[in-house]
């Protein structure tokens, strides 16, 4: 994303002055309903170059030092207002974000869903408590259980057969783990997923809340949902408790911008508050906070109209894309409308070749694998630029067309892990590293993951197997990203030291 440098106020002009409607700089007049937008706006009228402001940030608005890197970054305290005073108008947003999203408590994070999911899981429970997790979670999420020292009941997605990809988790899953772990604090779970399906909320939260438990969503890519009558209810509407979501993954908001909401009937609005700040920064970027405030305002305003054209922009994908010989998408009553998910196996094109080619013609997408090309369609998105986008995906196709082969099976959808300690006893554990062929059978103590999705196929905790160790390396052979592996070779894992022993206290000894 880039920023404009902020223009200096014009001479005579009064920099508290609350909004001019003309103002380019806020093309929409947004700020009369975003108090941080507005309040980043006057910051920035200020102007560069303020050489007697003793605060920081250390750049001082100087742009003849690092440069344009800098232009637009506005703390939150002593930048959108003073050290005493901007968290009045931080609360002020969070509270009209909250009464968008019919939430009681809700948030601003400037280190993204990541954040998010760790202060929910910091805000359940207590160390050595089980929750109920679908296995397909994120990263951030499997972090935030060893953070809060949570052990997992572990939930599957159904896989579709016919493309390798997950459906949603049955709610007679959660049922069943709640069944069996009638201790289990709270349930997480994803939704919509990575490749944007859909799954029954209101359900999951009528188990959930019968088990006197909340529902809790990582709900990352959606933060869209619920704005438009063809859009399903994001998830507190559906009955969830608490939702985390990117405000820079689906809104026009700057990167690491996320919201994390709650109703508070079965989650303590002090525990949250705590949970968050234990990991958020105690300087969060004024910039971030403002965007997400002014992506709220514009969602309240002209959310509607903006997804009735996300709605249009894919629907015309889709159905070009689905008239292409081998071609398919996801689509159906399951499928989130506003996701573009192109499903290539029939084609026989390599999902790598075409990713290549969009990239050198400008267009990258947010993920590709063999079988699988996510572009990333926002309401940001213009119904030609996503069109001409098209144009070129199914070009390249063509380019790269040939046998049609079966999807293989999604690595990281239909795991089913052993685990052998809880995750955070593995995480403390003492560790060795191992050549990987040797770490078969032993317990791992990293976690590793192909990106996107960020998916863990080994977490923390689980037996490393022949199968994964293959899989793994197929996804690096074939010219995917496997991230987070101390040795991002794989010719060496990093296990735990054996004998392997569990700690009720939440840390592994020897
Ligand atoms: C499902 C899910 N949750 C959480 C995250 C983390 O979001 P962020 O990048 O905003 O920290 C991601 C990132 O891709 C994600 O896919």
């Amino acid at each position: 994303m880039t920023s404009t440098v902020a223009p200096k106020v014009p001479d005579g002009a009064d920099p508290h002055d609350s909004g001019d409607p003309g103002d380019p700089r806020d093309p929409r007049g947004l700020r009369s309903g975003a108090p941080l937008l507005d309040a980043w706006l006057r910051a920035s009228a200020a102007g560069s170059g303020d050489a007697a402001r003793m605060s920081i940030p250390g750049h001082k608005q100087r742009p003849d030092l690092t440069g344009a890197v800098v232009a637009g970054d506005i703390p939150l305290y002593a930048g959108l207002d003073t050290v005493k005073h901007a968290d009045a108008v931080l609360a002020e947003a969070e509270q009209r974000a909250a009464r968008l999203w019919g939430a009681d408590w809700c948030r601003f994070s400037v280190a993204g869903s990541t954040h998010g999911n760790q202060a929910l899981a910091l805000a359940v429970g207590r160390p050595g408590d089980e929750v109920v997790v679908s296995r397909t979670l994120h990263r951030s999420l499997l972090l935030g259980l060893v953070l809060a020292g949570l052990r997992p009941v572990w939930v599957r997605p159904e896989v579709d057969p016919a493309s390798g990809l997950p459906r949603a988790v049955p709610v007679a899953a959660v049922l069943a783990a709640l069944a069996e772990h009638p201790g289990a604090r709270a349930v997480f779970l994803g939704d919509p997923s990575y490749v944007g399906t859909t799954g029954d909320l209101a359900g999951h939260a009528a188990a959930a809340h019968e088990a006197g438990v909340p529902l809790i969503v990582d709900a990352a890519w959606a933060a869209h949902l619920g704005f438009h009558p063809s859009f399903p209810p994001h998830a507190l509407a559906a009955g969830a408790d608490a939702m985390v979501t990117s405000a820079h993954k689906a809104l026009p908001a700057w990167t690491q911008g996320a919201l994390v909401l709650a109703r508070t009937d079965r989650l303590d609005p002090a525990r949250l508050d705590r949970a968050f700040e234990a990991t958020h920064t105690t300087s969060p970027a004024g910039t971030i906070l403002a965007s997400i405030d002014a992506a709220r305002e514009l969602l309240a305003r002209d959310g509607e109209a903006l997804s009735g054209r996300l709605l249009a922009a894919v629907a015309a994908a889709r159905a070009r894309l689905a008239a292409v010989p081998g071609l398919a998408v996801l689509d159906g009553p399951d499928i989130e409308p506003g996701k573009l998910v192109v499903l290539l196996a029939g084609t026989g094109a390599h999902g790598h070749r075409v990713e290549a080619e969009l990239i050198a013609a400008g267009m990258p997408v947010e993920m590709a694998d063999r079988d699988t090309v996510v572009p990333i369609v926002t309401l940001a998105d213009e119904p030609e630029h996503v069109a001409q986008f098209t144009d070129a995906l199914v070009a390249a196709i063509e380019r790269h067309r040939s046998t049609p082969r079966q999807p293989a099976p999604g690595l990281v959808w239909g795991l089913a892990p052993q685990v052998v300690l809880p995750p955070r006893d593995a995480f403390f554990a003492p560790h060795e590293t191992v050549p990987a062929d040797a770490a078969t059978g032993r317990v791992s103590a990293e976690l590793v993951a192909p990106y996107p999705p960020g998916v863990p196929v080994l977490a923390p905790g689980e037996l490393v197997t022949a199968d994964i160790v293959a899989a793994l390396r197929a996804v690096l052979a074939d010219g995917g990203r496997v991230a987070y592996a101390a040795d991002p070779s794989l010719r060496t894992l990093q296990v735990v030291s054996e004998p392997v022993r569990s700690d009720p206290s939440g840390a592994a000894r020897q």
